[in-house]
């Protein structure tokens, strides 16, 4: 849980500095918020149940419809751009396996009300910042869902579906068999081109000149401009069905079938909830996947471990000495064993970094012993220098 609150951590204090601030959702939601554009893959897998009343509820498999429910029912009259980020644990019910959890936690960020490259570009920009900042190694794949829709859009709507479906699940080949099957073998070398194109010059090739073009080239000046490291992938589908723009994922080294460790897009939920039509542009990251990412290597700083050691007639001084060590957030401990002295010293040799000696001669001088652990040394000082030689650690 350390390791964790301490990425969490990085990642909130990442996020606010782009001024997205923390909202918080229920953990269920009526069941009609997600079946309204979530798609199939999550419909599938939700954890549905009614409650006394008679509801259909659902636990959240997601953020992005509770946060948009919510922009629709409370944050209209806020301010445009809405900028909002959330740590929520998430439930879907999936077959369990190394980095695929039946409950999971995202950390992820809404933008609300932009509608420019500018706004896709800052929401990609802070994905990059919010994993690097985690010390993740990691590559972004860019796509847009345009070029899919421009290639297939002779397609009825459920086949165009299917394609992408095959395409989120990485499974170029069913996408390709399924357009012969249905009599479209001339859009399966397109398809492939389209999939394999990694510039936006290959892209255009195959699918033509599109009315979002101008937007896309700009939105990749800027990534390029602030020196952010992606690739170009067509065959990024997403598997939820609300996304309308640009999307985006991230994949991390070594973490097998489960590497997909961010996704993200430019959606459009709020006119489904009884809002206005409203752009938004968002992410959420697998904070477990990250997690399991990191492994062992989590850099965490160091706070010493601090052990007040007492005689039985200098308990108070050292309860007093104990609790204004805390006040200045050193970590400190006392022993609640009725242990004597010296077998204080012999336990606080095994977990203390510092020792605090408070006897009667301190008592008397009002001064505390400082003893180093680890180098055996150990000087009488005022208290106060010894908080203050302790928090420069
Ligand atoms: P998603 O791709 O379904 O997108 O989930 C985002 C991330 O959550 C995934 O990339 C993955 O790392 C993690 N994840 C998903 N399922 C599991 C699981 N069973 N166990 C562990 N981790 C999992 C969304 O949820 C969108 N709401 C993202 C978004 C925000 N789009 C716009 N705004």
């Amino acid at each position: 849980m350390e390791q964790r609150r301490e990425i969490e951590a990085r990642m909130r204090a990442k996020a606010r500095t782009w001024g997205y601030r923390e909202v918080s959702t229920p953990t269920f939601e009526e069941l009609e918020l997600f079946t309204i554009r979530s798609g199939e893959g999550i419909i599938d897998e939700m954890y549905v149940f009614e409650d006394k009343g008679g509801r259909s509820l659902a636990l959240r498999p997601e953020l992005t419809a509770p946060v948009l429910r919510t922009f629709v029912n409370e944050g209209r009259s806020l301010t445009k751009p809405i900028k909002w980020s959330y740590y929520a644990d998430c439930y879907r019910y999936e077959r369990p396996q190394k980095g695929r959890y039946r409950q999971f936690w995202q950390f992820g960020i809404e933008l609300i009300g932009a509608d420019s490259a500018m706004a896709d570009a800052e929401v990609m920009m802070v994905a990059d910042e919010l994993l690097r900042t985690a010390g993740v190694t990691f590559v972004m794949k860019i796509g847009h869902l345009s070029f899919m829709r421009t290639l297939l859009k002779d397609l009825p709507a459920e086949d165009q579906k299917k394609v992408r479906t095959f395409l989120d699940k990485r499974d170029t080949d069913a996408a390709s068999a399924f357009l012969s099957e249905t009599g479209r073998e001339n859009l399966a070398a397109p398809l492939q081109q389209l999939i394999s194109a990694r510039t936006l010059d290959e892209v255009f090739a195959v699918i033509g000149e599109i009315p979002e073009a101008d937007r896309i080239r700009e939105t990749f000046r800027i990534l390029d401009s602030q020196g952010i490291k992606y690739e170009i992938n067509p065959a990024i589908a997403r598997g939820l069905d609300y996304y309308t723009g640009v999307v985006f994922e991230c994949f991390a080294e070594g973490l097998g079938a489960e590497n997909q460790i961010l996704g993200g897009g430019a959606y459009r939920l709020a006119h489904l909830f009884g809002g206005e039509d409203t752009p938004s542009v968002g992410f959420a990251i697998g904070f477990d996947r990250v997690m399991v990412a990191l492994g062992e290597q989590i850099w965490m700083p160091f706070q010493p471990q601090v052990t007040v050691v007492f005689t039985p007639e200098a308990r108070e001084r050292a309860l007093t000495v104990a609790r204004e060590l805390r006040a200045s957030g050193i970590i400190c401990s006392i022993d609640l064993m009725g242990r004597g002295f010296s077998a204080q010293m012999k336990n606080a040799g095994k977990s203390a970094d510092y020792v605090i000696i408070i006897g009667e001669e301190e008592v008397r001088s009002g001064m505390a012993t400082l003893k180093n652990m680890k180098e055996g040394e150990q000087q009488t000082l005022p208290l106060p220098d010894v908080i203050t030689s302790l928090s420069a650690q």
